[in-house]
């Protein structure tokens, strides 16, 4: 399984000091047979590096620039820097970033050029609240996977994770039954084999017990409580209880 900490805009250098105890929790038994990842804000990445250099922990950015070139793009950086500089996995499609307007041909420019720079994908998909009174869940998520992944052949470095708009930051998770289905759904897009699938939105240590019910799930992306060592922990833990 595979938890992921999407950081999002928070963390500062007294941070580093609250994953002594995830370090310490990595090297125990009780990690099983969890793998971590974290997503720290493009500032940490290199202090979260050095940091995790001799655990298991990897570590990941939140999203990177389309191109796959280096160029003139102030502000920006690209897959091949990520790559660069030890990262491993990026998360690309997040909806606070489908908000500001990136589309799902420029997502899909984004994965390319990832998997080209040999990063593994974290590419997010999901409705918003309104889609889904609108029942249109199904149609919104055939079309976030069509056109992102559109001409990607070998999709094995892609991780989908299907965060509903609705669940994230807000304490609400779907009904069992209903993620149940939309995970299969999510599965029965792909011909051969799909993609590993995360479930994201408002994970946390309370919930854990109700999401793991689904055993089609093959990790979580945690926003809010992964800044907090001990929940992150408590939710791998509880996922192997
Ligand atoms: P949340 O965020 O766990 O705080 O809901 C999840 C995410 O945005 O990836």
């Amino acid at each position: 399984m595979y938890f992921i900490a999407n950081w999002k805009m928070y963390g500062d250098i007294k941070s580093l000091n609250t994953l002594n105890r995830v370090i310490k929790f990595s090297k125990s038994k009780e990690i099983n047979k969890g793998r971590l990842i974290y997503c720290p804000p493009y500032t940490l990445i290199n202090s979260f590096l050095k940091k995790f250099k001799n655990c298991l922990i990897d570590i990941g950015a939140q999203n990177c620039h389309e191109n796959e070139t280096y160029g003139p793009h102030t502000g920006f950086i690209n897959a091949r820097m990520l790559k660069n500089i030890g990262a491993n996995y990026v998360i690309i499609g997040h909806s606070e970033n489908r908000e500001k307007g990136e589309s799902n041909r420029l997502i899909n420019l984004k994965i390319k050029n990832a998997i080209k720079a040999k990063l593994k994908v974290i590419f997010c998909i999901g409705e918003t609240l309104k889609e889904k009174r609108q029942k249109k869940t199904r149609q919104i998520l055939s079309k976030q996977i069509k056109l992102g992944l559109d001409k990607i052949k070998n999709k094995s470095n892609i991780f989908i994770a299907y965060e509903p708009v609705w669940a994230i930051g807000t304490g609400m998770i779907p009904k069992t039954e209903d993620l149940l289905k939309t995970i299969k759904f999510i599965k029965s897009k792909f011909k051969s084999k799909s993609p590993k699938i995360l479930y994201g939105g408002s994970v946390n240590p309370n919930n854990i017990k109700n999401l793991k019910k689904i055993n089609i799930i093959d990790g979580f992306l945690v926003g809010g409580a992964s800044q907090n060592s001990k929940k992150f922990i408590d939710i791998v833990k509880k996922t192997y209880s």
